[in-house]
């Protein structure tokens, strides 16, 4: 069993992200938190807590940062709607947030198990994780795994090279990324392969019900956006993939490579740079810490479609049984 903590930003795909989590017996969700970033900390929070009432979900939620590290704040309104989480209806939150702060409860958390045992989930901008390094440097080595969404090798979503997560916070990002951890970037070149075709909605909505409604109803929203936005046939479950991973590992392979992020690039500005092992190395200063190529991170290559498709379909079973 996998102890995670979701870091999130519902977000459609995130919501299917914190139903797989808490729907799959392999995965021992201690927390979700939420971060602005799809939309306003206050919406993606309650959308969160929503979620939380739609599949009958009882988890700690608690409230992050507000805003990015350093950059304006971007929300994707285009995307995922005015609430955030566009389409479905939302039902009203069940419980109360958590009392402590997103990055509290992330420290909190990681320190009270052992180490090596909890992963961190991150699926929106990175804003919460970097500030808890920052206040509990100790996280790093003590942590199992972050497994993230966020950058591409190929392509962007928000300019031609930066993907949204990393565009949004881009310092935040630069501090993840350059952390002494085992860190999986699943980027939009696994992500997009991650879609809710027709045939994957037809099971969801055989097994009937609410949840199996309110998972439809998601995809119903930003199936539409992305047919507009990007001319996709059927909408990618990005942040799903995450969890996918902690759940099996076979459901996507990946490979090694030294992950930057671009800072100050006139139009690259949030891209990841994703050095794999076979192009010559870069040495770089930005004035504290000097880093050598360094193949730490893991990046998402391809996915089995099939093996995702299955996790979906039963954890929203599991949670239509649980209601
Ligand atoms: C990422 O951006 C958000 O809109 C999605 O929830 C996902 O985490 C994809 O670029
Ligand atoms: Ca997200």
């Amino acid at each position: 069993m996998q102890k995670v903590i979701l870091d999130c930003d519902p977000g459609h795909d995130d919501a299917i992200a914190i139903m797989l989590a808490a729907g799959n017996p392999a995965i021992e969700l201690l927390g979700i938190t939420t971060v602005a970033g799809n939309q306003t900390l206050e919406k993606v929070t309650r959308n969160a807590l929503s979620v939380c009432a739609a599949a009958g979900i009882r988890v700690p939620v608690a409230k992050g940062a507000d805003r990015p590290l350093v950059a304006p704040q971007m929300v994707a309104e285009d995307i995922h709607g005015d609430t955030g989480l566009d389409g479905p209806v939302l039902p009203e939150p069940q419980f109360a947030l958590d009392p402590r702060h997103a990055v509290d409860f992330i420290i909190d958390t990681v320190m009270a198990h052992e180490p090596n045992t909890v992963n961190l989930v991150p699926v929106g901008p990175l804003t919460n994780i970097a500030l808890a390094m920052r206040k509990e440097p100790r996280i790093v080595e003590r942590v199992r795994s972050v497994v993230l969404m966020g950058g591409a090798h190929t392509r962007g979503n928000v300019t031609p090279h930066a993907e949204f997560n990393i565009a949004v916070d881009p310092e935040a990002a630069d501090v993840v990324f350059r952390a002494d951890w085992d860190v999986t970037m699943v980027g939009l070149d696994l992500t997009h392969q991650a879609l809710a075709t027709p045939e994957l909605q037809d099971r969801v909505r055989a097994i009937g019900g609410p949840v199996s409604e309110f998972v439809l109803g998601v995809w119903g929203f930003v199936g539409d956006a992305y047919r507009r936005q990007y001319e996709f046939d059927s909408p990618p479950v990005h942040d799903a993939c995450c969890v996918a991973a902690l759940i099996d590992p076979a459901v996507f392979t990946t490979a090694k490579a030294d992950v930057r992020v671009e800072l100050h690039g006139e139009w690259t500005k949030g891209a990841t740079v994703v050095n794999f092992q076979d192009v010559p190395g870069m040495h770089h200063s930005n004035g504290s810490a000097e880093r050598q190529t360094d193949f730490r991170a893991n990046v998402a290559l391809t996915l089995d479609w099939d093996r995702f498709a299955d996790q979906i379909v039963d954890a929203v079973a599991r949670l239509t049984a649980g209601l």
